[in-house]
Order: C-alpha cells, then sequence, then structure tokens
C-alpha cells in the first residue's frame, strides 16, 4: 500500500524469493558481506516485507524469523542510504511487527537501527561481540572428565534441535534440519550422552561458526574446545564467530587472531524467551535468527 509520508511514494509488499538479487545489492551497498546463498537461506526461514520506490526498484526490506508460536526473531533489515531518514525504516519495522502480534521479538539493533528500536519499546538484553579474522593454529583445551568431541550423525538432529531450543528459549525444530543442510558439526559427549555441540558454514566471504551450544564450565572449556575444533581444521581461513559479552569469550578469541570487528545491542520486546540455565548459546547462528 502507498506510503505518503516519503519523499518519494514506496509501497510495502511481501518480500519474496524474487526480490533476492536487488536485497543481495541492497545489502551490499550497506556493507553487509551476505552471499545470494545467505539471503536464499534467510527467505526460506522467514518471511517478511519489502519497501519499492514507485519505479519498483527495492529500497527495504525487513524479515521476520518466527520460532515456535510465541517469539521471532527480526534481521536484514536495510534501507538503502539513498532513502534512509524518511521514515522506510520505521514503518517497515510498524508493518512487520505489527503482523507479530504479541510474541516476544528479538533484534540485533546497530547504532542505526538501536534509537528507532527503543522508541518502539524493545529494550537491551546483552552486547554482542563479533570476532572474525584468519584464526592461528589454536592450543588443545582440554575438556572435563568422562567429555569429548565426536563427529556428529544423522541420527543426532532431534536432540541438536533439543539443546538449541532449550538454550535459546525459542523452538529451533524447524532450524535445525535447515542449518544442517549447509553446515558440518561437531558434538560434545559426555559418557555416551550428546551435550553440546558446534556448527560450522559458509557465510558472507567467509565462514561462521555457530551455534555453539553447550553447559557452561569453568573456564568456558566446554565452548572453548568446541570452538578450537572448528579452528584448527580451518588454520588461516577466514572465521567469524558472534559471541553474547556475558560469556567473556572475547579476549580469548583475540588471543587466538580473532579480533574484534564490531559489536551490535540484542534487544527484545514483551519479554525475553525462557531459555533452560544450564544450557547455553555461546554464539549465534547469525544475527538474523540468534
Ligand atoms: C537502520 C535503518 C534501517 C533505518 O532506516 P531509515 O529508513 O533511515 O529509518 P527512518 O527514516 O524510519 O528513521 C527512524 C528513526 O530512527 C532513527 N535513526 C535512523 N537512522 C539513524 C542514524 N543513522 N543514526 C541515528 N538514528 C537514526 C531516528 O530516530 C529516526 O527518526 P528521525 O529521522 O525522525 O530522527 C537504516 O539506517 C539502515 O539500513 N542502516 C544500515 C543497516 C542497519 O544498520 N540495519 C539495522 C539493523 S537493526
Amino acid at each position: 500500500m502507498p506510503d505518503s509520508s516519503n519523499n518519494n511514494v514506496v509501497e510495502y509488499r511481501a518480500f519474496t524469493l524474487d526480490d533476492i538479487p536487488a536485497a543481495h545489492a541492497l545489502s551490499a551497498s550497506v556493507k553487509w558481506r551476505h552471499r545470494a546463498d545467505d539471503w536464499r537461506f534467510a527467505a526460506r526461514l522467514g518471511d517478511g516485507l519489502a519497501a519499492v520506490d514507485p519505479a519498483g526498484a527495492l529500497v527495504g526490506t525487513a524479515l521476520a524469523f518466527p520460532f515456535g508460536a510465541n517469539a521471532a526473531t527480526l534481521g536484514m533489515f536495510i534501507v538503502s542510504p539513498e532513502h534512509q531518514r524518511q521514515g522506510i525504516g520505521r514503518a517497515l519495522l510498524d508493518r512487520l511487527t505489527a503482523k507479530l502480534g504479541s510474541r516476544t521479538l528479538l533484534i540485533h539493533a546497530s547504532n542505526e537501527g538501536r534509537p528507532l528500536c527503543e522508541q518502539r519499546g524493545f529494550t537491551r538484553i546483552d552486547t554482542i561481540q563479533q570476532h572474525q579474522g584468519a584464526a592461528f593454529q589454536p592450543p588443545l583445551v582440554s575438556l572435563p572428565p568422562g567429555e569429548r568431541l565426536r563427529p556428529i550423525g544423522a541420527k543426532d538432529t532431534p536432540r541438536l534441535a533439543e539443546l538449541a531450543s532449550r538454550a535459546s528459549g525459542l523452538d529451533r525444530s524447524a532450524l535445525l534440519p535447515q542449518l544442517l543442510d549447509v553446515a558440518s558439526g561437531i558434538a560434545l559427549d559426555r559418557d555416551g550422552e550428546l551435550i553440546g555441540f558446534a556448527l560450522f558454514r559458509r557465510f558472507g566471504d567467509g565462514h561462521v561458526i555457530g551455534p555453539v551450544i553447550a553447559p557452561e564450565s569453568p573456564d568456558q572449556s566446554r565452548a572453548k574446545a568446541l570452538i578450537s575444533y572448528w579452528l584448527a581444521l580451518n588454520a588461516g581461513m577466514f572465521v567469524r564467530v558472534d559471541t553474547p559479552l556475558r560469556y567473556g569469550l572475547s579476549s580469548w578469541l583475540e588471543g587466538l587472531g580473532l579480533p574484534l570487528v564490531d559489536t551490535i545491542e540484542q534487544m527484545a520486546l514483551n519479554g525475553v524467551p525462557a531459555a533452560d540455565a544450564t544450557l547455553t548459546q555461546f554464539a549465534l547462528t547469525s544475527q538474523a535468527v540468534w
């Protein structure tokens, strides 16, 4: 529908897979490193809105990723630099959140997006520390007695979805199978029971380690062992890890040759998901889907 609050008349309609080439150019215009494949992955998981100018060109996007009936994450929220500060971002956010009703909504808010999120009632949960670089050979990390790393297999998928759901408080049963189509995984096993895991996949112009999920341990040795596994296998490759500040992994990652390159605020509206306190998600899947 037309929105005359903008300098030009912009229309808002459903985002479709046909928008991906233009959306990819849009994300590149704000220096996001997503590939067209990263957009395809996001667009298959979620749905959202496209803002188009009178000539039909894509000038803004915002997607929502529902996890169960009560929560959703928001992401891929972009307005082209030439069209910013004209109310398009606000219109996209308002239309998207109106469709999501009273769900708990989660967003990673950039410096540009945060004032708008705050105006709409989102409050801060934590800060994400984005580390990336070409890692050196990581040290060997000792695990607690009885624990070891092992490859994941096809029959582990339900358990991985269960752990991911408990750690995040979000229903990850649809996410995990889609992630496992494009990711490799390593499991943390304690006496034959799978208690944690880390996935590794292509993302942007490199790879991402995430999600990383395990129970907390002294010195976070479980998270470090899971991350180190992927770094050791990919020494010298461009790797990214997005980790919440409160778990204290940042200086360890810096020491491995993955500098802190950015921070972004985690924000929530309508409460926060009820996560299982005995499990922790140490690294994001991505900023869009948490
Ligand atoms: C964040 C973004 C989507 C906002 O889009 P937009 O169309 O420019 O936003 P609006 O014009 O609707 O602005 C709404 C309000 O947000 C705030 N805001 C927008 N851009 C801002 C900026 N660069 N710095 C500080 N505040 C900003 C202002 O309060 C603004 O209201 P005002 O113009 O009346 O003062 C856009 O800046 C963008 O694409 N940035 C790059 C990608 C990004 O950071 N995405 C956000 C992830 S949460």
